[in-house]
């Protein structure tokens, strides 16, 4: 039997609870389970185990993580049952983490900071994952630091640049330790679908004139409106941007936070363009969809691919996991190659 996959995770929000939770839907439900990729590296979901976790909100630090995953304002839905991890939730330091809404309604846990990279070590983790608000920067490029001094991978899920940035880049590949990343993009998303929609037109030789996505959500990430916004729209307008050989008007990017969505989210799609003989045409979608189960198969897929590339002795950004999962890799690619790069990939060895 292969060694279990031994994650820490940055931030206990909705993505984690997903996240967990995910591993156990897989144990409990075992082969039942579709998966498009039950093994890589010969790894399952259920191999994966949770080994340590930072937060820095009340009902979080101090509890055990599966009772931590389910504590307000996370809001992301119950697939499955935790059993008690014996994993505390430490406490970090709070730095650019909380933004104006998140302040009124996240007590910060009064608990003393631990010293993250020690905890990390101490843990016996091998592998990251930062799930921080989608605005807190400084945070975590403070994190990144840490995990390099703890010795391990860094998958970075937040829109901060860390793997799609040369100087990363250099300083884990310096270390051989795996760097993946930049903004995790979900299973079915508005960018995947934007992206998947796009490509498909650009190959029936359509052309494109004018397109956006904009979308509301009521998870807590998507209050913090003003510093997501800059950020977000940028990597999601790239991302879309890429896809046509040509330029297009695009606009692309979170645009509202409206509570009682809870972790719904709502995406709005609206293509413009001309096919033969300079006939226009519009599609328009509305795409519905829970957020934080979106986001845990994919991660999934990527802390497994993760464990394949520390056993490959691979450092710095590894480019066929980044591209098939991330809205920002070091090298933006069409969503059929990227993924037939990651199967390149997790089926061969060295
Ligand atoms: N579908 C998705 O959910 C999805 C998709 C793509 C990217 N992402 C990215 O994943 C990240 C996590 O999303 P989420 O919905 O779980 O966010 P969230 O707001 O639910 O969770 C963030 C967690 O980080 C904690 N936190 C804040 N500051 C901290 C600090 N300094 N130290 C430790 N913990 C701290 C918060 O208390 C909270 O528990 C975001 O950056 C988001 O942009 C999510």
């Amino acid at each position: 039997m292969l060694p279990r996959i031994k994650v820490g995770l940055i931030g206990v929000g909705n993505c984690a609870s997903a996240l967990v939770q995910g591993v156990y839907y897989c144990r409990s439900r075992g082969d039942s389970v579709k998966l498009k990729y039950p093994e890589i590296g010969g790894f399952r979901p259920e191999d994966i185990e949770f080994v340590c976790a930072f937060d820095i909100s009340e009902g979080k630090v101090g509890r055990d993580l599966s009772e931590a995953i389910f504590a307000p304002p996370n809001n992301a839905p119950k697939i499955s049952d935790v059993p008690n991890l014996g994993v505390e939730v430490l406490k970090g330091p709070v730095l650019d983490g909380l933004n104006e809404y998140t302040k009124r309604i996240i007590k910060v846990n009064p608990a003393l900071e631990v010293d993250v990279a020690e905890k990390i070590r101490e843990s016996g983790a091998e592998i990251m994952v930062n799930l921080l608000p989608g605005g807190a920067r400084e945070a975590s490029l403070w994190y990144a630091n840490e995990v390099l001094e703890a010795g391990c991978a860094f998958i970075n899920a937040t829109p901060t640049l860390i793997a799609s940035d040369f100087s990363w880049d250099h300083r884990f590949r310096e270390a051989c330790l795996p760097l993946i990343g930049d903004d995790l993009m979900d299973q079915v998303g508005a960018t995947f679908l934007h992206k998947a929609i796009l490509e498909a037109l650009n190959r029936r030789g359509v052309q494109i004139l004018k397109t956006y996505q904009l979308d509301v959500g009521g998870g807590t990430e998507s209050s913090d409106i003003e510093r997501a916004w800059g950020t977000k729209r940028a990597i999601k307008t790239k991302t879309i941007e890429m896809v046509l050989p040509y330029k297009a008007s695009v606009v692309a990017g979170s645009t509202d936070f409206v509570d009682f969505l809870g972790n719904r989210r709502d995406s709005y799609i609206w293509i413009s363009g001309e096919c033969f003989g300079g006939v226009g045409f519009e599609i328009e979608i509305r795409l519905n969809t829970i957020d934080a189960p979106n986001a845990a198969l994919m991660l999934l897929d990527v802390i497994r691919g993760a464990k394949l590339a520390l056993l490959k002795g691979e450092g710095g950004h590894i480019l066929p996991i980044s591209a098939y999962a991330f809205k920002h890799p070091a090298k933006i690619l069409p969503i059929y190659e990227a993924e037939k790069l990651f199967e390149e990939y997790i089926s061969s060895k060295s």
